[in-house]
């Protein structure tokens, strides 16, 4: 006992300037400096810590709420924060750290990321956030470290969304943490300028695996797709034909193959089937100024996504008036007038498309014809209706097309270089 206190108190001695805080443990390394402070009962980051302290240790302590700015410890190359239970971090927090590296924030309590919480860290390559509460990520979150980040981990968060824009511009990344989240979908070509990933774990999301466009960066690495439900229809084709034996995943769905070896299926079960219109609104009248909804229900393998065409031949997109929803409605808020004609909804997936038309007509309100002092005569050819207001323009044919070349992104969970 006698002799712990007598290295801990020659510890201390050792650091020159600044005391050691107390319960903590100081290094001097010639000519850096440590400090080392895990699970000492720690409510709060020590005031009194050398600010030419190069490494801090926090981890395991009781440090709540705010994190205090770290300020003029220009010196400091990592930080360990982990496993205490911080819920917020102070805007500007690491502002200082300008030479920081390492910054671990695993296991506390964070639920959002803003822009301003990592501002000033310029040379970071680590940032650890796993183990966290995190559904939000702003999307300027990262801008100081864009370039110099190699590892980034999210994983065990709630992260439905991520800022993929963002990720898709960690140029120097190679490590991507992303299981155990709640993510949906990887959109395409995400990872393109990221040429130096070489792991990206993405296991254990809500990401269905369906198919992924040919020539992706992603074909040169290798992948497993542990802990994702496998639907193997047309669109993995291109997967099975990468015949490899060494996987013992097993497909979800659809029904006759589920539970099947994906590698011993063999190719020709992979089938998709094009959508059939289920369901679609009648021709539907609607007075002026009141609602409309049209319907269109579409069945198919993959799930067809369905898109509304307007009587003039646009594609019509959520608006201030309009709302398309994934189900296949189209809600009008408010009809005018313009607005009568033939609407074309076209559900489509990689097997094909189905179209059909849904009639509106929109009659005149008595009392409205009469208060204005515009012609409301219906035989007076109607303008076109400003049903669009997205500056998209889609000629029906174009769009089609567009829709069928259109290949849902892949959804990988683990990818390793094949090099
Ligand atoms: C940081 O440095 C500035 C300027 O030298 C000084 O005024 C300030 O008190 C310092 N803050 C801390 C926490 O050391
Ligand atoms: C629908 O109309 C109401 C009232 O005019 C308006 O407040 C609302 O923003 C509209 N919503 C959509 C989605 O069009
Ligand atoms: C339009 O908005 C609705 C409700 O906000 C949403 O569910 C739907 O996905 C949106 N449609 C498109 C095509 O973005
Ligand atoms: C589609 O979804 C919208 C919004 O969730 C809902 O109002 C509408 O009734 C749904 N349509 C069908 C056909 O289920
Ligand atoms: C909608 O299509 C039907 C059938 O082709 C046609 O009889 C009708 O005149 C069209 N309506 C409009 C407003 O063009
Ligand atoms: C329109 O309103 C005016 C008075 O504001 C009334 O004299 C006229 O009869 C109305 N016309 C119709 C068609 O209702
Ligand atoms: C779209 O259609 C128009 C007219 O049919 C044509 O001139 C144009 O080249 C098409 N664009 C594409 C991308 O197919």
């Amino acid at each position: 006992m006698e002799r712990l206190w007598f290295s801990l108190l020659l510890l201390a001695a050792a650091c020159r300037g600044q005391p050691c805080p107390k319960r903590c443990m100081c290094q001097s390394l010639s000519p850096s400096l440590a400090i080392l402070c895990s699970k000492t009962g720690l409510l709060f980051v020590p005031a009194a810590i050398d600010r030419r302290t190069v490494e801090l240790r926090l981890q395991e302590n009781f440090i709540t709420g705010n994190i205090p700015d770290f300020a003029n410890m220009t010196s400091l190359l990592h930080l360990t924060l982990s496993r205490n239970t911080i819920s917020q971090i102070l805007p500007s927090a690491f502002s200082d750290l300008r030479r920081l590296r390492a910054l671990h924030l695993d296991s506390n309590r964070l639920t959002v990321i803003k822009d301003d919480h990592f501002k000033g860290l310029t040379n970071l390559r680590h940032l650890i956030l796993a183990n966290n509460q995190l559904h939000s990520i702003s999307p300027h979150a990262f801008d100081d470290f864009l370039s110099t980040l190699e590892d980034l981990d999210l994983s065990y968060n709630n992260l439905a969304q991520v800022p993929w824009d963002t990720i898709g511009r960690l140029t120097n990344v190679n490590t991507l943490n992303m299981d155990h989240n709640l993510i949906e979908n990887v959109p395409q070509g995400v990872f393109t300028n990221l040429h130096k990933l070489a792991r990206l774990d993405m296991t254990s999301n809500k990401i269905p695996v369906y198919a992924k466009s040919r020539g992706s960066p992603l074909s040169s690495l290798v992948l497993s797709f542990g802990g994702n439900p496998l639907h193997c229809n047309c669109e993995l084709l291109w997967l099975r034909r990468l015949t490899r034996e060494d996987d013992l995943e097993t497909c979800a769905s659809p029904p006759d193959l589920s539970a099947k070896y994906f590698w011993t299926i063999p190719e020709e079960e992979f089938i998709c089937d094009p959508p059939v219109l289920t369901r679609k609104s009648p021709h539907t009248t609607a007075m002026e100024g009141q609602p409309a909804s049209l319907k269109c229900k579409a069945n198919g393998d993959p799930e067809p996504e369905v898109h509304w065409i307007s009587p003039e031949g646009r594609l019509i997109s959520n608006s201030s008036r309009t709302l398309v929803f994934p189900n296949g409605s189209l809600e009008i808020n408010v009809t005018s007038l313009k607005d009568s004609g033939n609407f074309t909804c076209i559900a489509s997936n990689a097997a094909g498309e189905s179209t059909g038309r849904v009639e509106l007509v929109v009659t005149a309100m008595p009392h409205l014809a009469n208060s204005t002092s515009r012609s409301r005569d219906p035989s007076s050819e109607p303008a076109p209706s400003d049903i669009l207001t997205s500056s998209k323009v889609a000629l029906p044919n174009n769009e089609t097309r567009g829709l069928l070349s259109y290949v849902v992104m892949l959804s990988w969970q683990q990818v390793r270089k094949t090099s």
